[in-house]
């Protein structure tokens, strides 16, 4: 028995020296000191049929040799593991010598989306509806509803696209024709009061410059209910402009005309980049020209399915395009549809 120990404790020792991996250790681990049928393992079963005195003494022996089996094992475990450190911090050094790589292009929102998205989300908060709708319409829902008399001059000065010269239909020119489509819609056969908001796209004929497009986008609002008054539509546009502008801000109506709305007025806000005083962005004057805006005509009331003596509604619509504008202090419409990356880039 005790040459059986002293052979395996060479061929171990033996064995060992030509391991270089982890693998490789396991797999000798497996050999030796397996417990089914490790070939140290067996030795130590075949104490088991010695007799006592014997076995005190094999067994002394037996394990001298074990502790010094698991210690060349753990050394080597060891310089194994140093080994393979060693080879990590080589495999996986960075060199920072080495040139950047090019950055990623990433895109992002429009700048009139992001107004429009900012808008919505302070509309939603205040339980504002948020629809879109139709940009080819009736002329119905364009004029007819919102209380232009035909052959009003007011229709023309919108200059709006016709299609195929069939007077019915048109590109809207506002997205005030969402105020009776949406009464209609919510109203539930004129009981009941409803407040919407709606953004899109509208379209003019307009000749061209730095502050007119073909295309622009607007935002609209209205709130029907019982009781409403110019303090309530006041309160409302202020509120909104506050959420949008993360700030209090003074307006002031001056009286203006929309066949839609009685009294009609136009908002101006004070100018946010001088608090008043006069600068590039308000053209000197301390006010910006911000929506139009009224309590809605009772004709309008009657075409969304309201009893105009018991109903009452505001309503007001303003150019995304001219906030975003105002806000990024951009000079030219004409950017926003461009298309030109170098313009779109720096938002
Ligand atoms: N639709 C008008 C325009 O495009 C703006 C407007 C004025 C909307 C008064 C309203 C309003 O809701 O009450 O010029």
């Amino acid at each position: 028995m005790k040459d059986e120990l002293k052979k395996i404790q060479e061929e171990f020792k033996k064995q060992l020296k030509e391991v270089a991996d982890f693998a490789g250790l396991s797999d000798l681990e497996q050999k030796f000191f397996s417990r089914k049928s490790g070939e140290f393992t067996n030795i130590m079963k075949g104490l088991r049929q010695l007799t006592d005195d014997v076995k005190k003494e094999m067994g002394q022996k037996a394990n001298e040799v074990k502790k010094d089996l698991e210690g060349l094992f753990e050394s080597k475990r060891e310089e194994i593991q140093a080994k393979e450190m060693a080879n990590l911090t080589e495999r996986e050094a960075i060199d920072v010598t080495q040139p950047l790589l090019p950055k990623k292009e990433r895109g992002h929102l429009h700048p009139i989306t992001l107004a429009q998205e900012k808008m919505e989300d302070v509309a939603a908060n205040m339980g504002f509806i948020i629809e879109d709708g139709p940009e080819l319409e009736s002329d119905y829902y364009v004029f007819g509803a919102l209380n232009f008399p035909d052959d009003h001059p007011a229709r023309e000065s919108m200059d709006t696209f016709y299609v195929l010269e069939n007077e019915d239909w048109c590109m809207r020119a506002h997205v005030s024709n969402m105020q009776v489509r949406l009464m209609r819609k919510y109203n539930e056969g004129g009981t009941k009061a409803v407040r919407a908001a709606y953004p899109g796209k509208v379209y003019r004929n307009e000749a061209l410059d730095a502050t007119h497009e073909h295309t622009f986008h607007q935002f609209e609002a209205f709130v029907v209910d019982k009781t409403i008054n110019i303090g309530n539509l006041v309160a409302v546009i202020k509120q909104l402009l506050k959420g949008l502008y993360n700030r209090d801000v003074e307006v002031r109506l001056r009286p203006g005309y929309f066949p839609f709305v009685e009294p009609g007025f136009e908002m101006d806000m004070k100018c946010l980049f001088c608090m008043g005083k006069g600068c590039r962005v308000c053209k000197n004057i301390g006010w910006v020209e911000m929506l139009g805006c009224g309590l809605m005509h009772p004709n309008v009331l009657k075409e969304g399915g309201y009893d105009p003596n018991e109903w009452s509604g505001l309503a007001f619509g303003m150019g995304l395009t001219r906030l975003a504008m105002m806000r990024y202090s951009i000079e030219d419409i004409r950017h926003f549809m461009s298309g030109d990356l170098r313009f779109l880039e720096q938002f």
